[in-house]
């Protein structure tokens, strides 16, 4: 079982990764769903498409500029809810919400108790500021799903 200082290492060789190289940057072709998303403390930006079948995301991408977390987020987000039925990807957004927010380490009773890779930006926790960060993408993905006109906004 690796200690704590290699767990940190993992954590942010995964999140250097993924903003090296984003997964499925740019809005799907033939996109049904879309939403922006905006964060006033620092003006990033996020875009978030889908395209559902039959109440499944059959594909998802992003596009915007932002912070190493926030691209890294959108990327890991992207890998976590690509061909999961929409219910399950909202579920895994609580759930990863509540690892970002919950101080007492307590989970919602539906939370998906694995959320692999998108564990590495539990450590945003520490950094009230950047939890809007990783959390900007999720927000625009709930948007898109609910089909939101408005740009959603992490205040
Ligand atoms: Fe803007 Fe992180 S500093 S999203």
């Amino acid at each position: 079982m690796p200690d704590f200082s290699d767990l940190a290492d993992l954590y942010q060789e995964i999140i250097m990764d993924h903003r090296r190289s984003p997964r499925n940057e740019g809005l799907p072709p033939g996109h049904d769903h879309s939403a922006d998303g905006f964060n006033p403390f620092c003006g990033d930006k996020v875009s978030v498409g889908l395209k559902m079948e039959d109440g499944v995301i059959v594909d998802v991408g992003f596009e915007g500029e932002g912070c190493a977390i926030s691209i890294a987020s959108a990327s890991l987000m992207t890998e976590s809810v690509m061909g999961r039925p929409v219910d399950e990807a909202v579920k895994i957004f609580h759930a990863f919400r509540d690892l970002l927010t919950n101080t007492d380490g307590s989970a919602s009773a539906d939370t998906p108790s694995d959320l692999g890779d998108l564990e590495a930006l539990a450590g945003v926790k520490a950094y009230p500021t950047r939890i809007k960060c990783a959390t900007l993408s999720w927000h625009t993905l709930k948007a898109a799903i609910d089909k939101k006109a408005k740009p959603v906004s992490t205040e």
